[in-house]
């Protein structure tokens, strides 16, 4: 049975009253008029990729994710090129930053990402470690990050990015050196290392379904079918308006659901080839309120996050090359039909 989320327009008509937003469980909270506010009740958690620069030098930005998100997830700091640059030398300072103000906002965290091909330290590829070597300094890894921040991380993503887009593996320093078994490792090590955290599996272009969400969902029934406890599937959902929106996302998302983990968007954006228009805008909506009713409409969807929520720092111009305006918010915080479109699908579900 899907989560009862739908409000009747007589009860929508009734719940907000000037000044008050008189949520549909009765909270009532004077000026709580954000993104998290109206996502409070639904059992879906909203959030933001934090950019630690911004945090510490942009006040309006710092107010604004305070205000918008019950959850965070560091966009560079918690990654192994970040918390461990030389090896056995740890720096935390800024992913502890991090979880500070997520537990003085009231957030929670998302750790963001244990083993990835990508950002990994210097000294990891560049010493010519043997497989076993590596197979240490992987578990070491997770059990150091993981038994730092132990019960107060909400959720990990454990593995990132390990497929390609036809459904095989990735050839990646871990496949090469561990074999496939390195991501039933690294989800049995993050349960030892931290019990308290749901551990996810994430990737992105995994939104619709094809040959990798497939292989994920798979892989997946596999190795719960094995005890492997992998308990969450993020979809990391980074989509171009030019390419079309993913018309089949909530049949995706539901046999997630059906295989009895967790989902979640974990980096929403979307971007368009600028300039930006009326129309690009209003598809770019469209495509945030496709994936955020997905999320509502399936029972075990437990937070939507978006990678970054003003254009201002969005990692799209950087990356793709006349694209961008990918965010819910303008470079100068002015909402975007998007984030229109995000508040009022939240107060849609009750
Ligand atoms: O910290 C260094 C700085 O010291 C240096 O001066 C500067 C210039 O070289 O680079 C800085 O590092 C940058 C880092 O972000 C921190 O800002 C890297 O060059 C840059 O490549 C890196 O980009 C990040 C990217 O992951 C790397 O793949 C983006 O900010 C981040 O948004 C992006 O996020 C990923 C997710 O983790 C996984 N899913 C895809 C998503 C988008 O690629």
């Amino acid at each position: 049975m899907m989560r009862p989320r739908v409000l009747s327009a007589a009860a929508i008509a009734a719940v907000t009253v000037v000044g008050l937003a008189v949520l549909p469980n009765g909270a009532a909270t004077a000026g709580d008029t954000g993104l998290r506010a109206a996502a409070r009740g639904t059992g879906v958690k909203i959030g933001t990729a934090v950019n630690m620069d911004a945090l510490a030098t942009d006040a309006p930005y710092a107010a604004a994710g305070a205000r918008e998100f019950n959850t965070v997830t560091p966009e560079n700091v918690m990654k192994w090129e970040v918390v461990e640059p030389t090896q056995g030398h740890y720096d935390w300072t800024q992913a502890d930053k991090l979880v500070d103000v997520a537990r003085r906002n009231g957030q929670a965290v998302r750790g963001h990402t244990l083993v990835w091909h990508s950002q990994l330290p210097s000294w990891i590829n560049e010493t010519d470690f043997t497989p076993a070597q590596l197979r240490d300094l992987l578990r070491r890894h997770i059990f150091a990050e993981m038994g730092h921040f132990k019960g107060r991380i909400w959720a990990w993503d454990v593995v990132n990015e390990a497929f390609n887009e036809d459904g095989t593996l990735r050839d990646t320093i871990w496949l090469r050196n561990l074999g496939p078994g390195y991501i039933a490792d690294a989800f049995r090590w993050a349960h030892q290392a931290d019990p308290s955290a749901i551990l996810f599996l994430n990737d992105y272009n995994v939104e619709w379904i094809g040959p990798k969400s497939t292989a994920e969902y798979n892989l997946i029934k596999d190795l719960r079918r094995q005890g492997v406890p992998v308990q969450g599937f993020g979809m990391q959902g980074h989509l171009g308006i030019q390419y079309g929106l993913p018309g089949d996302v909530l049949e995706n998302v539901r046999r997630f659901d059906a295989l009895g983990v967790k989902t979640a968007f974990t980096e929403v954006d979307i971007r368009m080839i600028l300039p930006d228009d009326q129309i690009k805008t209003q598809a770019q909506a469209e495509g945030f309120g496709l994936l955020l009713r997905a999320c509502l409409l399936v029972r075990h969807c437990i937070s939507y996050t978006v990678w970054g929520f003003t254009d201002k720092y969005s990692w799209v111009p950087g990356v793709f090359s006349g694209e961008g305006s990918a965010t819910p918010m303008t470079e100068d915080y002015q909402k975007k039909p998007a984030y229109d479109t995000l508040k009022e699908t939240f107060q849609l579900a009750s």
